[in-house]
């Protein structure tokens, strides 16, 4: 059974998030998955680097999972990169990643087509520093999944994103 890993960067998820709360709930449903919720770890931004290693070396398929802050990530997703993905481990003579999935699962609040292919800001272009990053460490980039109108979403459409969410994270 594939070993998937949903890095959760919400700094609200338990307590505000109505989106990335529901994907990390269906996420956590499946067999083989587990969610790790960064900021409830992590409440003073001191990411253990070692414990986020050994998670990753464990699973084949990462996620990272997040709302889009300021046509980025949380702050904390940035922290853990800068920190988790070491010389020496994850490049830099260090192959920790190497062959394994990376995939971003990003909620954002603006109208949805803001960030398609013929909107201002395509979510292939906003994307490009986490695929530039997978690149650089030997992972397989996974079509992400962005979602865009975020904030206006039904129960029902939510509801079917989630379900697309727990498809691909089984695919
Ligand atoms: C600090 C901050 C920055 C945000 N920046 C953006 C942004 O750049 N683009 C956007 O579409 N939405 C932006 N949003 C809206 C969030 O992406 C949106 O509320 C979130 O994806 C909804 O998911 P949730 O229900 O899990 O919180 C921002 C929200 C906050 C709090």
């Amino acid at each position: 059974m594939t070993n998937t890993l949903v890095l959760a960067f919400h700094p609200h998820l338990h307590d505000g998030s109505r989106v990335n709360n529901k994907l990390a709930q269906t996420a956590a449903s499946i067999d083989g998955v587990t969610v790790r919720d960064e900021y409830a770890l992590y409440p003073d931004g001191h990411i253990d680097v070692e414990a986020e290693q050994r998670a990753c070396e464990a699973a084949d398929l990462i996620v990272w999972q997040s709302p889009m802050f300021w046509y980025s990530t949380p702050p904390l997703l940035k922290a853990w990169e800068d920190q988790v993905l070491a010389y020496g481990w994850a490049y830099g003579g260090g192959h920790a990643l190497e062959g394994k999935r990376l995939m971003v699962a990003i909620s954002a609040g603006a109208d949805a087509h803001t960030y398609m292919p013929d909107g201002p800001f395509p979510f292939e272009q906003l994307l490009t520093p986490q695929r530039a990053t997978a690149w650089r460490i030997g992972m397989q980039w996974v079509e992400p999944l962005a979602i865009g109108g975020a904030m206006k979403l039904s129960d029902a459409e939510l509801d079917a994103v989630a379900r697309t969410y727990a498809q691909r994270l089984q695919a």
